[in-house]
């Protein structure tokens, strides 16, 4: 990969894992070590430890252990590299990168220069908000009108932004700095001389911070009926409304703790729940939920319930998470979907009705499934062999977005079901349909359609409406596989001989091994399952679990074979599956682009998706870990 090892060891040699855990945990020295409760499970009495000789933390409770480096990971959702150049940037090294060029290194050091120094501005501001609204009796008024406790208000970091064209000028010693302009803080005039003032005023603020906890813009809402109701930081190079969450930062621990995330649509939702019980909840920032909010989250959690408002744009909103959550749900994970009662949303809900009465609402949410097939089934009637058509032609892009496994398999069995059809017509005449592509379908009059069977073809029928998206075809699906033998090999073998390695990996690694297909994804799940209930084993105790398995005469062949030996430096291994996985990512990402290249068309959920696996693996050959 593009960070030389040297360089990450002599960057874990210049930090201290104490400071960096320490930063986000509150550490209270016990003999050698230092203690705390452990971020990574629910806790009341501390049993993480962080050692600074051994630059090395560990839970006695829930087993998670690792350095600054995998802390950072773990805990904020960072990838690999940011983790690095966080730590760098602490440490003033300069993280070197192979595969940049001097002009390229400078550029992105300089980028990096700019976020750092933008953020130092907003937080600076957030401070100032937060001190203004201990003395604006109307902003402490209006919250508390709204049952803002000061505690959640504290925990919010929620502020206020004073009356006046330029109060900002007595927090910052330059006000014409470009950099409070670049920030989104003032607004400089076109005409009238650039004058200049400030964007948010006499607003409650409501801080935006990204994973790291860094302060990257703010909403601001009016006190009182004004509009804009709510306004919001412009998109500056360290803010982007599709990217990020509010609320995050803030809730990640509680995620963790109820091991599900709550997406809300508004500021004062995320509050209202924190406060009822409810502080593993965030909100979309005013804009629909995108596939790169829904990666997002799925770093933290393997469960996210979005909740809609009970009106027609609750429901738009929701057919965006749909399509922005299709791509993401794989077997192992649990979407779902809240509808609340028409005139509420969370705060009014939760706020009338009790918590009680919104943990039902979360427990009854529709699961993804469900709610895909009443899209699908939206203005169908069910009874006549033209709504099932119909159905069936909305179903085929949703479902086709679905990442391949058990679920797609059953709901394309669900589908055909309720078309009437059996599974293996329903998925030829979506190939089929395919094939076609969008230029063909005003041309279909009978003769070249599969459909031809049900009758000549009708002008009128539901037919002539089929949305001829392209889809990824099954083909395209189970290409994933086609990563050479050897790679997959490998890592097979780093995850045999160091099973704790599996806690390291992120859902995308883990998807990654499970795509390898035959014969590796068997024994791969195999040996996941072992270490969720056994913990890391050594070969020996594996070797025997594994008399009788099918998978058994693969994993004797990897682990006796000429390249047998993984032994080594425990970190250098640990890079080297990185790599490994990273590249296993590129050609998977590679080979799924390519399939979709062909299929993308007009749909924008295929171009959507398309664009989304460009950016990822664009990010993986710079080096980057994880999800975009
Ligand atoms: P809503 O209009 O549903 O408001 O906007 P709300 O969150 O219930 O606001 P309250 O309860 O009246 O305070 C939902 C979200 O849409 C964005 C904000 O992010 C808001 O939280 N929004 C709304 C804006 O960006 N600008 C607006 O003018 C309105
Ligand atoms: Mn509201």
């Amino acid at each position: 990969m593009s960070i030389p090892q040297s360089f990450i060891q002599e960057l874990l040699s210049r930090v201290d894992v104490v400071d960096v855990v320490g930063r986000y945990v509150q550490l209270k020295k016990g003999g050698a070590n230092f203690m705390g409760l452990c971020p990574f499970h629910g806790e009341k009495s501390p049993s993480f430890s962080v050692s600074p000789a051994k630059q090395f933390y560990h839970c006695f409770g829930c087993g998670k252990n690792g350095n600054a480096i995998s802390f950072l990971m773990e805990h904020t959702g960072m990838g690999f590299v940011e983790a690095v150049h966080d730590l760098a940037r602490q440490t003033g090294l300069q993280v070197p990168e192979d595969d940049l060029s001097p002009q390229q290194q400078a550029q992105a050091s300089a980028q990096r220069h700019k976020q750092a120094t933008l953020t130092d501005v907003l937080e600076q501001a957030a401070q100032a908000y937060r001190r203004q609204l201990r003395g604006a009796q109307r902003a402490i008024a209006y919250l508390q009108g709204r049952g803002v406790s000061g505690e959640v208000a504290r925990a919010y970091g929620v502020g206020y932004a004073s009356e006046g064209w330029r109060h900002l000028a007595s927090v910052f010693a330059q006000y014409d700095d470009p950099l409070l302009e670049e920030s989104g803080l003032v607004i400089a005039h076109a005409e009238e001389g650039g004058k200049r003032y400030d964007r948010f005023r006499d607003r409650v603020m409501f801080p935006i911070r990204n994973v790291k906890g860094e302060c990257i813009g703010f909403g601001g809402r009016v006190l009182g009926d004004d509009k804009p109701k709510y306004l919001n930081s412009p998109e500056t190079p360290v803010f982007h409304k599709g990217r990020e969450l509010y609320g995050l930062f803030e809730a990640r621990t509680a995620i963790r703790e109820q091991g599900y995330v709550l997406v809300a649509e508004g500021y004062m939702d995320v509050l209202a729940l924190a406060q009822c019980g409810f502080a593993n909840a965030v909100a979309t920032l005013g804009t629909a939920c995108t596939p790169e909010h829904v990666a997002k989250l799925f770093r933290f959690t393997d469960t996210v319930v979005f909740s809609f408002d009970g009106d027609a744009a609750g429901q738009r909103a929701a057919h965006k998470a749909l399509e922005g959550a299709l791509p993401y749900a794989t077997d192992t994970r649990s979407i779902k979907f809240l509808f609340l009662p028409p005139e509420h949303d969370p705060d009014s809900f939760i706020r009338s009705h009790g918590s009680d009465a919104f943990a039902r609402l979360v427990t009854g949410a529709q699961p993804l499934s469900q709610f895909m097939c009443a899209v699908a089934a939206q203005q169908c009637d069910l009874s006549t062999p033209e709504g099932r058509a119909h159905m069936s032609s909305n179903a085929r892009p949703l479902w086709s977005a679905l990442p391949d496994g058990a679920l797609k398999r059953q709901l394309l069995g669900d589908i055909a079901a309720q078309a009437q059809l059996s599974g293996a017509d329903l998925l030829e005449i979506w190939q089929r349909a395919n094939a076609r592509g969008p230029h063909h379908i005003s041309t279909i009059h009978g003769s070249d359609s599969p459909a031809t069977a049900a009758g000549p073809a009708d002008p009128t029928s539901s037919r002539r409406a089929t949305p001829s998206r392209p889809a990824r075809s099954a083909t395209a699906l189970a290409s994933r596989r086609a990563v050479p033998v050897s790679r997959a090999d490998h890592a097979t073998r780093l995850l045999l001989s160091h099973m704790a390695f599996f806690d390291e990996l992120s859902h995308e690694d883990l998807a990654a091994l499970h795509a390898l297909g035959h014969p590796h994804s068997p024994l791969l799940a195999w040996l996941e399952e072992q270490f969720h209930e056994h913990g890391a084993l050594p070969w020996a105790v594996l070797r025997e679990r594994l008399r009788g398995h099918s998978s058994h005469q693969l994993a004797e062949q990897l682990m006796t074979g000429s390249h047998a030996q993984a032994e080594g430096d425990i970190d250098e291994l640990r890079q080297e599956l990185r790599d490994l996985l990273n590249r296993i990512l590129i050609e998977q990402l590679k080979i799924e682009e390519n399939a979709l290249i062909s299929a993308v068309g007009h749909d924008p959920v295929a171009r959507q998706r398309y664009y989304e696996l460009h950016q990822q693996r664009r990010a993986l050959e710079k080096g980057k870990t994880g999800a975009p």
